[in-house]
């Protein structure tokens, strides 16, 4: 169903307001590839909506140029320019009188497509934003925030535009909401995937949403465009070091996923197995003791002393093998439940729920270049593990 999606260049784009002596957006030059998001970030006031506002001509450009798909949108009228991008503002996008279904049908009526045409579109956007069919006959004031956003974001995408401008789209919407509403985003971009120009002020939506990131600073000037990762590993100068924040190094572990890491190995015993030749794996295992796993390789505990005293492993249990994270989960969420859980590993799962090696704290430190030796190393643990219930 999606259109291709159009390569977006600003090439030394200046804005000069009337009456201002200072550019609001000064010599920006950016080139986003199709399919991409990139996002605009900096403090309020550096020009982020100005910036945006001129790719589909709502506001004049003073200098330089923006071109897409190669060709200079000054050559389009700003009518034009309007049906093709979609546009997602904060709050107040929709129109109040009219209906849910009526607001996303806006761009395709336009477009002149047929009536069945439309309405098979609207219904197809309502269930790709996961609304009811039912709220197709509300009015804008009848749903909550978090819908209404979602409504907006149907809109903007229903005439399937090469292009999406969004200026703070989830700014209004509260803390939890918001989450959600991201990562419904990015399920239906990685689906869609179209061009994207996202403006926000909040550094973690940014590093969570863009592919891209341009920091601007006060009066519209670049400071720095890069990609999440090299954005928190090599700020550009000290105005980006503190805009993304001291916890820059945590913030990395937002874009990582467990299975993006060198897992421990860990061994895993069974219950009746000789207890030799586990001790003979242990010898050159990460951890100091096994994981019990059941006959399905699932786990059921960290195995005391005890247990492996006598010939065959005993079911002795040093403590139950909580946390358990999966492959998937997001490494500073993985972090987030060893933490909660007073440990420092955990086993991974897969999905079928076995055991396929061990997060630690340590392959997380290793992951984030944090020196081995500030970190517990695993007698330390073992000998935390032991004395813990
Ligand atoms: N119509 C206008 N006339 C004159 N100056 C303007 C106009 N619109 C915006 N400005 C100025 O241009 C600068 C950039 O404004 P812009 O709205 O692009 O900032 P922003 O980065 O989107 O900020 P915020 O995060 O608060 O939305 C600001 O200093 C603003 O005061
Ligand atoms: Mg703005």
């Amino acid at each position: 169903m999606s259109s291709d999606a159009a390569s977006l260049e600003l090439r030394e784009l200046v804005k000069r307001y009337p009456g201002t002596d200072e550019p609001a957006v000064d010599k920006l030059s950016l080139e986003v590839p199709a399919g991409e998001v990139c996002v605009l970030v900096g403090p309020s006031g550096c020009g982020k909506t100005t910036a945006m506002r001129m790719v589909n001509r709502m506001i004049e450009i003073t200098d330089g140029d923006i071109l897409l798909d190669g060709s200079s949108v000054t050559d389009r009228s700003p009518a034009e320019l309007r049906r093709e991008i979609g546009y997602v503002i904060q709050q107040i996008g929709l129109f109040p009188h009219r209906t849910i279904g009526d607001n996303i049908a806006t761009v395709p009526r336009l477009l002149g497509w047929d009536k069945q045409r439309v309405s098979d579109r609207v219904d197809e956007l309502l269930e790709l934003i996961g609304l009811d069919a039912e709220m197709r006959e509300r009015y804008p004031a009848q749903l909550s925030g978090g819908q209404r956003q979602r409504v907006g974001v149907a809109r903007a995408l229903a005439g399937d535009p090469p292009l999406m401008l969004m200026d703070e789209p989830f700014g209004a919407i509260d803390p939890i909401n918001r989450e959600r509403l991201q990562n419904e985003f990015l399920r239906l971009q990685a689906e869609l995937r179209k061009t994207i120009v996202f403006v926000t002020h909040d550094i973690d939506e940014a590093i969570k949403m863009g592919d891209k990131i341009a920091v601007l600073r006060k009066g519209g000037k670049l400071a720095q465009f890069a990609s999440p990762a090299e954005l928190l590993m090599y700020p550009a100068d000290p105005f980006v070091e503190d805009f993304v924040g001291a916890d820059r190094a945590l913030k990395r572990l937002a874009l990582q996923r467990v299975r993006d890491i060198d897992l421990w190995k860990g061994v895993l015993c069974h219950k009746g197995e000789s207890t030799a030749k586990v001790r003979a794996r242990l010898a050159d295992a990460d951890l100091e003791f096994p994981l019990l796993v059941d006959d399905e390789g699932r786990p059921l505990g960290w195995l005391s002393d005890r247990g492996l005293a006598g010939e065959r492993v005993m079911e002795d249990l040093r403590s139950r093998a909580e946390p358990t994270v999966e492959m998937d989960d997001i490494l500073r969420d993985a972090l987030s439940d060893l933490l909660a859980n007073q440990t420092m590993y955990g086993p991974v799962l897969d999905d079928q729920g076995r055991v396929q090696g061990i997060l630690s704290l340590r392959a997380i430190a290793g992951a984030l270049n944090i020196r081995p030796e500030d970190v517990p190393d695993s007698a330390e643990l073992a000998a935390e593990a032991s004395s813990s219930p």
